[in-house]
């Protein structure tokens, strides 16, 4: 299984257009050593890449998990993804979404041409989401047909058509739904979903959760049995919002655990295994790790933790 990071930064991306906090104004001015990142999203195909090669078709799947308001400058950045097999083509077989955030379903809009339906795998509590409280997929009905599957909750898994050899779980994790969300301060189970896929040649997994407000029991195991976790970055602390006069919300209020301090996410990282490689991803613009120089990144050097850029490849 190949896992791609299509974009790496939180909603806004990195920098972000109207922000001049000291990693924006100075990764655009570049008084600090930092990489831009665009908007949350990774690609996932079965296999090691060597399929396509061989001229087999389904080898050339990929699936999109997430779509960002970004996703036609990653598909540029990604000649593979577009392999040209007739006038109109791609390889993203199939859409998988985690949450119905902005950052993560805006992209949807970008993918209104398509020729084939799309197929989209998403909880029962986001598709209420995107046909009520921001109904991106009514509107897109009007473009290029949807056929909806339903990421179910109950740990039984499921396998995307054309990408055999990898298999699916959908684990629901504490978070919040879109602020647009009719039902933004009652979270409902499914709002936010962490995946776990596993390679069933290598029997190697991937634990994927960008939005992570906290790590129940279910989550945990999960973690702990994945070769490679690629969760929450998003804050270096709580009230890094608030400390900059960005926001009045605290990272849990928005439902993402923060890396320091205790409880955060460096501390649970630190009791799994030394093996588990461990990235961050969905890392937002304001956070100190962003900066490589910065005193955060060295921590997270130190404790073996990776920081997720944009076209970083995990083969498992
Ligand atoms: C989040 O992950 O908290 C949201 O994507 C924030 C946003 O919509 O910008
Ligand atoms: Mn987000
Ligand atoms: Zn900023």
């Amino acid at each position: 299984m190949r896992i791609r990071v299509l974009g790496s930064a939180a909603g806004g991306g990195f920098p972000q257009w109207n922000c001049n906090c000291r990693n924006c104004a100075g990764v655009r001015g570049g008084t600090v050593r930092a990489r831009a990142r665009t908007q949350s999203s990774i690609a996932v195909r079965a296999g090691d890449g060597q399929g396509a090669a061989n001229g087999l078709a389904h080898a050339a799947s990929w699936a999109l998990v997430n779509a960002s308001p970004d996703i036609l400058s990653q598909l540029r950045a990604h000649a593979d993804l577009q392999p040209a097999r007739s006038a109109r083509d791609t390889a993203i077989g199939a859409i998988v979404l985690v949450d119905g955030q902005v950052d993560h379903t805006t992209g949807l809009y970008m993918l209104r041409e398509s020729t084939r339906p799309w197929s989209l795998w998403c909880t029962d509590a986001v598709y209420t989401d995107l046909t009520r409280g921001n109904p991106i997929l009514e509107v897109l009905s009007h473009y290029c047909r949807i056929e909806r599957r339903c990421l179910d909750l109950d740990g039984t898994g499921f396998a995307i058509e054309g990408m055999a050899g990898v298999r699916w779980r959908a684990l629901p994790v504490a978070g919040k739904p879109a602020p647009y969300s009719p039902h933004r301060e009652s979270p409902v189970a499914g709002d936010n979903v962490a995946l776990l896929m596993t390679d069933e040649h290598t029997g190697r997994s991937l634990f994927y959760a960008p939005g992570l407000a906290d790590i129940d029991e279910a989550a945990w195991r999960a973690m702990r049995s994945a070769e490679c976790v690629l969760v929450d970055g998003t804050f270096w602390s709580d009230d890094e919002m608030l400390r900059l006069g960005l926001s009045r919300k605290r990272a849990r209020d928005i439902g993402h655990l923060a890396q320091s301090g205790a409880g955060g996410m460096l501390e649970w990282l630190g009791r799994l295994p030394d093996a588990t490689r461990k990235i961050l991803i969905h890392i937002n613009n304001t956070n100190p790790i962003l900066d490589e120089d910065s005193p955060e990144r060295a921590e997270l050097g130190r404790l073996g933790v990776e920081v997720a850029w944009d076209g970083m490849e995990i083969t498992l």
